[in-house]
């Protein structure tokens, strides 16, 4: 998920095409303002966090864009391509160690399990906004088909 100073900053472009780079697929994507119930949903697991209010007021300040993004092994792929949350100690060449400065302004969120994916997935889109489909040159990012 894009988060809303990703979006106010224009970088969708950017950011999205870095994924599109690298062989994974973008199979859903909306522009959302998120409110709060369902921003308290998403980050349940840091209800308890000092940092849970500016968390869930920051998700909800703007527009997001919320993505289902597909690929081997995409949950660690995507996160190493995010970077540390801090974007101080993130790496040059992620996405939060380019365009970001602020943990509590990191541009980017990242489901962090295929658990923790299907019950975001879950929160944010129906199956049917879900678009399955195949691209001539994964025969050419893949070894097996
Ligand atoms: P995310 O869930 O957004 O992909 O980020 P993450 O896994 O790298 O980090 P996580 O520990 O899940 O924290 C969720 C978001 O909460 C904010 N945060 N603030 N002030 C703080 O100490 C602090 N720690 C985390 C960040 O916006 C982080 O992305
Ligand atoms: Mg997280």
């Amino acid at each position: 998920m894009l988060k809303p100073d990703a979006v106010l900053r224009r970088l969708i472009g950017k950011t999205v095409s870095r994924f599109e780079e690298r062989g994974l697929k973008v199979t859903a994507a909306k522009i959302m303002i998120i409110n709060k119930n369902l921003a308290e949903k998403h980050y349940s697991e840091h209800s308890q966090k000092p940092f849970f209010r500016d968390l869930v007021d920051y998700i909800t300040s703007g527009p997001v864009l919320a993505m289902v993004i597909e690929g081997e092994e995409c949950i660690t792929l995507i996160r190493k391509m995010v970077g540390a949350t801090n974007p101080k100690d993130a790496e040059l060449g992620t996405i939060r160690g380019d365009y970001a400065i602020d943990t509590g302004r990191n541009i980017i969120h990242a489901s962090d399990s295929t658990e923790s994916a299907t019950r975001e997935i879950n929160l944010f889109f129906n199956d049917s906004e879900i678009y399955k489909f195949t691209i001539p040159d994964e025969e050419f990012i893949y070894e097996e088909p």
